[in-house]
């Protein structure tokens, strides 16, 4: 229940900016559970999500993270139920969507790391779209996490190391 809450524990002004690290990762997880113990369905759980990613991209700009990797939605995930995953190919639409004016206010850039081919056009182009108009910001680069795989990143960074 308080899961999506915020609990603040720290103000933001008390946070010694020197220790706080460059790049902060997050794995989201549990949205499902939590959605079935409200009796909802798993899909309000990925919508209600927003509010804490929301919050998370807010306090990582405020306290001057420089990078913010959201692990989204992993290769297995596409071994859900079609719907599910239709559910949220939709939802990243309208998260780009609604988010792209924060996003340039707070100059914040967007990424994507993964198999991104994977993702559906719709989407993919949306996704586009946002990383081409915030891809001059620099207070800090968001980057989600698509598709994503332990095979993936390790082909990549290998891929890069070739480079
Ligand atoms: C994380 O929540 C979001 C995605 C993986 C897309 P889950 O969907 O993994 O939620 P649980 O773990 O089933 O509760
Ligand atoms: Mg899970």
């Amino acid at each position: 229940m308080g899961r999506r809450k915020a609990v603040y524990t720290m103000k933001l002004e008390d946070i010694d900016k020197s220790c706080v690290p460059a790049h902060v990762a997050i794995i989201m997880d549990g949205n499902g559970r939590w959605a079935q113990k409200q009796k909802m369905q798993r899909i309000m759980g990925h919508r209600s999500a927003m509010t804490a990613v929301r919050q998370a991209v807010e306090a990582a700009v405020a306290t001057g993270v420089k990078y913010l990797t959201l692990y989204t939605f992993s290769t297995e995930n596409w071994n859900r139920p079609q719907d599910e995953i239709d559910g949220l190919m939709e939802l990243l639409i309208k998260a780009v969507n609604d988010e792209t004016k924060t996003l340039m206010d707070n100059n914040v850039r967007l990424q994507t790391i993964g198999d991104i081919g994977r993702i559906p056009e719709r989407s993919r182009k949306t996704l586009q779209g946002c990383i081409e108009t915030t891809a001059g910001n620099t207070a800090m680069t968001l980057v989600l996490a698509l598709s994503y795989s332990a095979r993936w990143e390790t082909a990549e960074a290998l891929r890069t190391i070739v480079r």
